[in-house]
């Protein structure tokens, strides 16, 4: 109930701030035809790299150039496929020579929202979080300095670098201008904003509006989880996936115990576009994720006590499944 509570106030704040923001980062928002949908706060933009078109359109080229892996094979966009909310659609994305990392590659659409990112929220802001795919073995298997010295043998790159941040090509630019564009990749279209936010009461399906009452029901308590404009708290939890988790989460980073088997709660939005599910793309349906959390799950001693189990009927459960497609990003 307290998350339904804090989830209100957001919206409220974040409609007045829609109306009357007339700061440089709203402004640039309007201006490229970007608008902050309503219901969406205004992003928080770290000092010295403000959002301006030559950064954002630095970064773009970045995101899909694959010259920022080691043997030019791989790109940002390999792993985060702009057709599925920047997530990709296999459990693991391979990297330089095929290679296969651990984890599900995530949605990037609203990342400019998080403030931890990374299934253990070890890394605090978009900026650092560059470097982890450009070093990752599985990833790119590169060097920032290296990547600098391929931009700076392309004059157009160099150009916009100095346009963009009045200095050449290196690791101060790279990673600032990928976080750009990322700060501008925002989806609140869905027929749920349509419902909730711009109060087109046919947006939405009575179906879909049925599922929005288990989801925020006491007896399916997603919403506990799930909450606020993005559908996560930005905590980390353990949903009782494993008896052992082959992957630790959270205690990655901070070696306690008492965090083994906790991932962050990932926001639900175009949730119908990022299958599979899960940090290591474990369940290939949306089916099979409500089946999950019907089921309890594994007892594990980490096992947050909200995930309990439940029984749905059959169309219950096609109900939960319209709701959870609601909150799909269309462009208008
Ligand atoms: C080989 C596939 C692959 C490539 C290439 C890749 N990523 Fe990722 N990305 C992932 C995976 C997998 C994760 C989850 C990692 C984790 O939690 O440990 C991730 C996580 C992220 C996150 C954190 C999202 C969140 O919700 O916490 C961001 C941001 C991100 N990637 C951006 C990028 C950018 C920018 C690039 C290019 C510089 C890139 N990725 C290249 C697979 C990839
Ligand atoms: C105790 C908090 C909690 C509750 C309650 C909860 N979830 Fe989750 N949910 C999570 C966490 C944490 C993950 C990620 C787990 C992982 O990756 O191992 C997750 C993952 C998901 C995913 C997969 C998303 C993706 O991109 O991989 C879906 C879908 C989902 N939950 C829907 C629901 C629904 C529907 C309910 C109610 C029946 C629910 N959740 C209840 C915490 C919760």
């Amino acid at each position: 109930m307290i998350y339904i509570g804090t989830a209100m106030l957001l919206l409220i704040m974040a409609l007045n701030s829609c109306t009357k923001d007339d700061s440089p980062v709203a402004a640039y928002y309007e201006a490229n035809g970007l608008l902050i949908p309503a219901g969406f706060p205004i992003p928080a933009i770290p000092e010295g790299n403000e959002i301006t078109r030559e950064r954002v359109e630095l970064g773009r080229r970045l995101f899909f150039d694959k010259a920022l892996s080691r043997d030019f094979s791989t790109s940002c966009a390999s792993c985060h496929l702009p057709t599925h909310a920047f997530s990709d659609t296999v459990a693991i994305s391979p990297g330089v020579e095929g290679r296969l990392g651990f984890r599900n590659s995530p949605p990037l659409l609203n990342v400019a929202y998080f403030s931890s990112f990374m299934e253990e929220g070890g890394v605090a802001s978009l900026e650092q979080q560059v470097l982890a795919p450009i070093q990752d073995h599985n990833e790119f298997d590169f060097n920032i300095l290296l990547i600098a010295d391929r931009m700076k043998q392309d004059s157009s790159y160099v150009n916009s670098s100095l346009a963009a941040y009045d200095r050449e090509p290196d690791p101060y630019v790279i990673t600032r201008a990928i976080a750009c564009y990322e700060r501008t990749l925002i989806g609140g279209q869905s027929d749920y904003d349509r419902y909730t936010s711009q109060q087109q009461l046919s947006a939405m399906s009575d179906a879909a509006i049925r599922g929005m009452e288990l989801f925020n029901s006491r007896e399916l308590a997603c919403s506990n989880c799930h909450s606020g404009f993005l559908f996560t708290d930005e905590s980390f939890r353990n949903t009782g996936l494993y008896e052992a988790y082959a992957d630790s989460g959270r205690a990655r980073l901070t070696y306690l115990p008492s965090d083994r088997g906790l991932f962050k709660v990932p926001s639900l939005r175009n949730v119908t576009l990022t299958a599979p599910y899960m940090h290591n793309g474990g369940f290939p349906s949306l089916e099979s994720v409500i089946d999950h959390y019907a089921s309890g799950g594994f007892e594990h001693e980490n096992k947050d006590p909200l995930i309990q189990g439940f029984s749905l009927s059959e169309s219950q459960k096609q109900d939960l499944l319209a709701f959870l497609a609601a909150l799909e990003h269309q462009e208008l």
